[in-house]
Order: C-alpha cells, then structure tokens, then sequence
C-alpha cells in the first residue's frame, strides 16, 4: 500500500486555561459536532420523554409508530408501546433504499498479514443477511427462538446477529475465548436451537481450534444443528445430521427475506454477564429502545458524520461489541472495522497499522490496552499517520491519569477529545461522558449523564451526596430507553440486582462514583464482580471452579489492582487434607480455564489454614482486599476467627514481597 500523505489535522481541542489538565473542544470542533450546544442537557431533562420521542422518530425507522412514549410500572418500564421496526432493516435497508448500497459497512482485517482483508457495502451485507436469515428459517428457527453464537471477531458474526434480528430469533453470543463449559450454561440456560461456531481463528500466529473443542459439550444442550464458519483449509469432523458448513447453506439460500414486523419491546438479543453469584445472567434487551439508544449514543458521543469509520476494539462477546462495532455503526449507516488477531502481532505496531491502512476516524478502546501500549512505548505509534482520528474513546474499567493522558497526546496527537464513556452490559448504550462538541475532557472524569437520562449518587441510606465525598450511582426515571428490560427466565434475579437497594424506582448500579468539578468520577464496582483487564468477572463464579477441586474445602477470590490489566483475581485456598503444592497450584488455575477461561486465571492462589469470617459466617472479602492492597484492615474483633488475620497477612506479605 502506497504511503499516505500526513493529513492536517483541524485543532480539535484546546486547554482549559486555568487547569492543567482539562480540555475543551476547539472552534473547529464545536462547528463540526452534531451538539455543541449545552443547552440539550436541560431541554432534554424538562422533557426527556419528548426527547427521546424526537430522537426515535429523527434517528429510526418504524413500521408503526407507539401509541404510547414510555409506560412504567416499576421495576418494569417500556418504550414506544405499540411500535414496530426491524433491527436488521434499521442497519441495512434503509440505507440500500436510499441509494448508499455502495457505501462502505464493514471491514474485515485477518490476523494473518499475507491475508486480504474483506470489505461489504451495505448493499452485500444485507445481501448475506438476508441469505443467512433463510439459512436460519430453514433449519426452523422462529420468531422469539434463541440462537447461540459463538465466533470469533468474523464478518459471519455480524452477519449471523443481523439475520437473528431480521426473522426476530434472539441472538445470545458467547465470547470466543470463554471456555466450552461456559458455552454450556449459556447454551441450556438459553435453551438455544442452533450454534453458529468457527472452526477456529488465527491468534498470535496460532491457529486456535473452537468446533472440536465444543463438540464434547453439545449432547448436554437442546442444540440440534451446528452451523460452522470454515476458517481453515483443513478439515474437521462434522456430525452427520447436525453439524453443516455456513459456507454450503449460504451458496443455495435465496437472497430475499423480509424483515419480521418486531414489536418495540420484543427482545432483540440475550447477553450474559456476570453477576455477584457464579451464576451468568441473561440480560434481554429489547429492540426499539436499544436501537434508538444505540444510534445517538453513536452518532453523538463519537461525532459520527456520513462516510467516517469507527473501529472500537472490543470483542464481539461483550456489550461494547454489539453496541459500538455493529448496531450502533450499522444503523448510522457509517463504517465499522473488525479485526481478528492480537493488538501486538506480528509486530507491537500492528493497531496503528491498522489505523493508517484504513483512515479510522474514531478509535474506542479499553484503558488495559492503553496501559499495555503505553508501556510497549510510543516509538512505534511515530512510524504510523494516525492524523484520520478525530475522536478517542474509552470503556470498561477506571481511567488512570496517566493512562489518559498518555493515550491523549500520543494516539490523538493532543488534539483529539477523549470521551471516557460509562456504561454497563444492563444499559445496552453509554450513559455518562462528555460530548465531543460541549466538554469537557478531564483524565479520569467520565463526564455527565446522556441528555434525557439522569444519575445521581446516593448514600446507605438512601440521601442524595451533593459534595465530593462519593456515593453510590444510580439512575433515576424515566430509564435510558436502552436499559436492560429483564433477566432471562429469573425475574427474582433482576428485582433483588437492580431494584432491591433503593425501591423500585431507583436503578442500582453496583458502582461507586464521586463527584469533580461537577462532573462524575466513576471509581469502580462496589459489589463482587471484578474487572480484568475490562472483562466482567463474578468473584463467585471463579471460586465455584477452584472449588470444584476434591482437595480444596474453601475459597475467597478478590481482585488486586494490577498496572496493566486495572484488576487481576487473587485466590485465597484452604485445603481439606492436602499439602499445598506447585502442581495442586497448577491444577486449580487450571479448574478456572475449564470452567471459565483463561481471561479469570488467578495471578496466585495463596495457600492459607483459614479464612476471616463474620459471625454468621460471611467471608470477609474486603479484608482480603485490604490486605493486597496493602492497607490497615482495620477493627477485626467482630470477626468470628480474628486470629486468621495475622497468619493472612504474613501469606499476603510473603506473596507481595515475591511479586515485586
Ligand atoms: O464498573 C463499571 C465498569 O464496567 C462495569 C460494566 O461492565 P460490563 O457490563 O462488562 O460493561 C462494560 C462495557 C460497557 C461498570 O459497572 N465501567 C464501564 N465503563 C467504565 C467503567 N468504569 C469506569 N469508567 C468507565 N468509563
């Protein structure tokens, strides 16, 4: 590719002349913004129904419109009552029918540098779309049937989710790098009909196999076929009856399939996240809202205009995946960029390659990976024009200043707003960050809630915290149309998760927050979910797998800050007979792969004789916590067993010390 000529780059931010470190958009920005006017923020919140009504009829396209904006009966609440659309048209369409089936939808970049990229333009995609949307009929999925995908960051992805949402079947991805028994549970929990799998994908120059690690499990679930991406030339095994290459059924599909008249509040798909149990949960989301959140969080927050591209990083297993790479972009009708492989393979510079090779305009990534490229150097960010992005964002965990800065001045140039965006997998779309026309940026402050949506902190007790003393975020009605509508098959689940706090009208967040300047800091998860390298980890969940071992009597798991991956888990073991040893060590971090994956390996199981305990029972997790992170624990006479607590801390000292 011949070298592209440096680009000059408009100024898009300037300092705040006062504060150091705290930015405002430019002139120039402002004029190119979507919004630059504040004013949004206290229209939208004299009438947020008014104004997510404008927003849905401005931004999607209704086969009926609601005969009703929004209905509450907490903690239930429902948008656009009566409404009916299609996900997949919103995406696809509505932009053919407008003349721009030329324009560029998805890019597809391989791992493997001697491979070609695939590019679709909307008119392809929804060609394949509709293909594998027959595909789907075919092998007798129907409306409201929940179909399971587990891919890797594949074109087939996006394809298979839009053809879920075209015939109104509920997709529930898995995350490729989640362990097969993970799969499982999702599968029977789901009880989806058909598994849309790879035969695997490249990484770090490695090709990793997925179908035959999973046929072992299949027998367990209500799965009746397999469709299977074929990735690689060499063959694989398929089960005769049930297991059938994409590649096959799509040459014979016909491409015309209509898009199903979706109900606004008929789910549009199941994710499952982690909760304080070792339980996944199914969050449903529904179609109407999500879309109508999906497309102004984008458009607004990243300032997407016609044409740009917007390549955020995250695996299609997460929220950020569905929201950021495919609905969200697809229903703007603007340009999504997926890759396969590592961030730093072949060589270290390989994203900004990537960045350079493509022109990406936005760039959305998680502060782990800032903090590993900050730490790799910025020497090979130099060799690369990244004058195309205009716009940085950030998701998932916490924003250190350094790590905000670095990513600042050296991916933006110093010249980029970085919009830290605060969400969850509940909330289906960002919630609280600074928009690129108003302002202002601030290293580790996420900004303020979406117009029409509001948050506030609150105490214990329930009192709302003015000062900057900190408190609990929750969110306030009318809930961000967006917001999850129910936990699959366990409504107690989503009563006692999100409602059991404050009543059942305040949204409970689980997270910490404090106020800066007016605007929200969020300082972190409150409960016993962990954020590993930005992945949403339960606690439980990895103690259920160490527990699983026929030598272990029990086990806490907490989190313990790490430099690059924000939190890393620390297992604390104690075990019935055995001696503890380097093999037994290896053995339970491998119980947490099979049951979950690598991304929850503990960084170090501590062998201990006990564990601090309430008087009922309880296992103090956050003296644990305490203790990593090297603080007083404070008062322990309450504890059931005080004396565990010196013999901890030697185990936690003793560790420290060999880690450093
Ligand atoms: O603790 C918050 C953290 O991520 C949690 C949600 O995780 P998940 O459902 O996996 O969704 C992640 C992507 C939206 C939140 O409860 N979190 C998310 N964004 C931020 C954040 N913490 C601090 N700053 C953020 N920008």
């Amino acid at each position: 590719m011949p070298k592209l000529k440096k680009t000059k780059q408009p100024k898009l931010v300037v300092r705040d002349k006062g504060k150091k470190n705290m930015f405002w958009p430019s002139p120039e920005m402002k004029k190119r913004a979507w919004i630059s006017d504040k004013g949004i923020y206290d229209a939208a919140a004299d009438n947020p129904l008014a104004f997510w009504e404008n927003r849905a009829r401005e931004g999607i396209s209704w086969f009926k419109e609601w005969n009703k904006v929004y209905e509450a009966k907490p903690p239930y609440f429902k948008w656009f009552v009566g409404a009916t659309l299609n996900a997949s048209y919103n995406c696809l369409d509505r932009h053919v029918e407008a003349g721009n089936g030329n324009d560029v939808a998805l890019i597809w970049e391989p791992e493997p540098v001697d491979e070609e990229p695939r590019v679709f333009t909307y008119s392809m995609l929804l060609e394949q779309v509709s293909k594998f949307a027959n595909v789907l009929k075919s092998l007798g999925v129907r409306k409201g049937d929940r179909v399971g995908i587990y891919l890797p960051m594949l074109p087939e992805v996006h394809i298979a989710m839009l053809a879920c949402a075209r015939i109104g079947a509920m997709h529930s991805v898995v995350f490729s790098a989640f362990s097969p028994e993970s799969l499982k549970k999702r599968l029977i929990d789901a009880e989806a009909k058909v598994l849309i799998i790879s035969d695997g994908y490249y990484r770090r120059g490695k090709k990793i196999t997925l179908k035959e690690r999973v046929d072992p499990i299949l027998g367990e679930t209500k799965v009746r076929n397999v469709v299977v991406v074929k990735r690689f030339k060499e063959a694989i095994e398929l089960q005769q009856g049930r297991d059938l290459w994409w590649q096959d059924l799509i040459v014979n599909a016909s491409p015309d399939c209509a898009p199903e008249q979706m109900d606004s509040e008929s789910t549009l798909f199941i994710l499952y996240t982690s909760g304080t149990t070792g339980k996944p949960k199914g969050i449903l989301h529904d179609t109407g809202g999500y879309l109508t959140q999906a497309y102004w969080t984008s458009k607004l927050n990243f300032d997407l205009h016609p044409g740009e591209l917007i390549w955020c990083t995250a695996d299609i297993g997460w929220i950020t995946g569905h929201t950021y790479t495919c609905y969200g972009p697809y229903s703007l009708g603007v340009k999504t960029l997926i890759y396969e492989g590592a961030p730093d393979f072949p060589k270290e510079d390989r994203f900004w390659e990537i960045v350079e090779k493509y022109r990406v305009t936005v760039f959305y990534t998680a502060p782990t990976a800032i903090r590993m490229f900050a730490k790799i150097g910025a020497k090979h960010l130099k060799k690369h024009d990244l004058s195309s992005i205009r716009i940085l964002g950030t998701v998932g965990e916490p924003i250190d200043e350094a790590a905000w800065m670095w990513y600042f001045e050296n991916v933006g140039n110093s010249n980029c707003p970085v919009i830290d965006t605060w969400w969850q997998t509940e909330t289906g779309g960002t919630l609280i960050n600074a928009l690129p026309g108003i302002g202002p940026f601030i290293p580790t402050v996420a900004g303020k809630s979406f117009p029409g949506t509001k948050h506030i902190l609150l105490d214990e007790e329930g009192k709302e915290v003015h000062g900057d003393s900190g408190g609990y975020l929750v969110q306030l009605p009318p809930f961000a149309p967006g917001m999850l509508r129910g936990v699959y098959k366990n409504p107690a689940k989503y009563l006692e998760e999100y409602w059991g706090h404050y009543g059942k009208e305040i949204y409970y967040t689980s997270d910490g927050a404090r106020y800066e300047n007016g605007f929200f800091r969020i300082t972190g998860r409150v409960d016993d979910v962990m954020k590993v390298a930005g992945h949403r980890l339960s606690t439980a969940e990895v103690e259920n797998a160490i527990e699983n071992h026929a030598f272990v009597s029990e086990c806490a798991v907490v989190p313990m800050e790490d430099s690059i991956k924000g939190h890393v888990p620390v297992a604390f073991v104690v075990l019935k007979k055995s001696e503890p040893s380097e093999h037994l060590e290896h053995e339970l971090v491998q119980e947490v792969v099979k049951a979950i994956g690598p991304t929850a390996k503990p960084k170090e199981i501590l062998f201990v004789d006990d564990l601090p305990k309430t008087r009922s029972g309880k296992i103090m997790r956050r003296l644990l916590r305490k203790m990593l992170a090297k603080k007083e624990v404070g008062d322990t006479t309450t504890l059931q067993n005080p004396e565990s607590v010196e013999h901890l801390q030697k185990a936690v000292r003793d560790f420290l010390h060999s880690d450093h």
